[in-house]
């Protein structure tokens, strides 16, 4: 027994924890390291958060970093796709690894509906379900029970590792229920502590309780996003962490067995911090990457005199769509396929697009710059 709960011995001979509800007692103790980087994680929130503000169209970005926030959260848990294997999907150009891109697809779903949901909807075990529910749909989770907390015991470890090797076993089905309705709870109380923290803590809670069968990894993850926004901590949803956790997968595992072990929150606390303090940093910086690269390129095109309504709509579609082929440009213009042939081939000259097939019949063109800087972290 310690502050985060305690293993208790099931009828069939195992042991499952039984996470404490929070908050943490005795309290979190929030010293100067914690303080200090509590300050840095708002700082940098704070500055990502007014670029959302002042940017007039900054939905397009927004798109396209949930796009990769899935891809990077499914690929901690070993989906196997890339950025632009999400596009060729999305423009139904056939791929090779369906299954994994569907996977993501459907996070991207899961993602945008929760997002809606929570403006006029709270937080809750039933929008948590119904968000698994998308995320497990008509894919390889199918038979996961989408939508169903466990209804049998799980654990984690190494692939293939029986319930006796597991390097953690979460509470039984049994005790699902009310571990989850605690955390409902706890979602919705005014709260003492900072929201940065009771966010870890809430990711911390839900991964601990492993209340689905599989995609409880994906879930948490949304939470946080979900958390942040529903608090109007962010008014737009620019703020992900799966890059961090990606990044340092096996430390973000161990502390939160720390947790689980030693009742150390703390630690985990102000690693959760310092992933907000980088993720925050890091989705300024490619911001700003793609906003001198729209100017860059507009400028260009001024410069060339090819800058008609069109080809500078065009250049504004790309960032939504960075993936096109002639016939996507002639019939979102409405011109005729040789006009468009002959615009983007004024865009392959200037090096705005490439062509990716290498074949001569079904070209695709991508807006290859402006992807560099989105895919950073998503290679396999
Ligand atoms: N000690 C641990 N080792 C591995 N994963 C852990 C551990 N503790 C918690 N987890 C969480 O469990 C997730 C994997 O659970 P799972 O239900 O398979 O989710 P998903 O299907 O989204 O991968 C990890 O992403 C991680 O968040
Ligand atoms: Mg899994």
């Amino acid at each position: 027994m310690n502050r985060s709960g305690q293993y208790i011995s099931q009828i069939s001979g195992y042991k499952a924890f039984i996470p404490s509800p929070l908050p943490p007692n005795p309290p979190i103790k929030m010293d100067e390291s914690m303080n200090q980087l509590l300050s840095e994680a708002n700082i940098a929130l704070g500055r990502l958060d007014t670029m959302g503000y002042l940017l007039p169209n900054v939905d397009y970005i927004i798109a396209m970093y949930v796009r990769k926030e899935a891809l990077l959260s499914s690929q901690i848990e070993g989906t196997q796709a890339s950025l632009d294997d999400i596009f060729e999907y999305e423009s139904q150009v056939p791929i090779k690894n369906t299954l994994d891109v569907e996977e993501v697809v459907n996070y991207i779903k899961a993602l945008n509906h929760g997002l809606k949901r929570i403006e006029e909807f709270p937080m809750s075990v039933r929008l948590i379900k119904e968000i698994h529910n998308i995320l497990l749909s008509q894919t390889r989770g199918m038979d996961k029970t989408p939508g169903e907390f466990k209804r049998s015991q799980n654990w984690i470890g190494p692939p293939g590792c029986t319930l006796k090797h597991a390097s953690f076993v979460p509470p039984p089905p049994a005790e699902t229920l009310d571990a989850m309705s605690e955390l409902e709870l706890y979602l919705h109380k005014t709260h003492k502590l900072p929201i940065l923290i009771t966010c870890a803590l809430i990711h911390y809670q839900f991964e601990t309780i492993h209340p689905f069968l599989d995609g409880n990894g994906r879930i948490g993850r949304l939470l946080i996003t979900f958390y942040l926004c529903w608090k109007k901590v962010m008014q737009k949803p620019l703020l992900y962490l799966s890059y961090y956790f990606k990044l340092h997968r096996q430390e973000y595992y161990d502390r939160l067995n720390l947790v689980r072990e030693k009742g150390d929150y703390e630690q985990w606390i102000n690693f959760f911090l310092k992933g907000i303090i980088w993720a925050s940093e890091s989705a300024l910086e490619t911001i700003k990457q793609v906003l001198a690269l729209a100017d860059i390129h507009k400028k260009k095109l001024i410069k060339e005199k090819i800058s008609s309504p069109i080809a500078i709509g065009l250049l504004d579609y790309l960032f939504t769509k960075p993936h096109v082929s002639t016939h996507d440009i002639a019939e979102h213009f409405q011109m005729t396929f040789q006009t468009a042939q002959t615009l983007i081939n004024h865009f392959v000259e200037l090096e705005i697009l490439r062509e990716i097939t290498g074949k001569k019949r079904g070209r695709r063109y991508s807006y290859w710059q402006y992807l560099e800087y989105l895919s950073e972290g998503t290679n396999l």
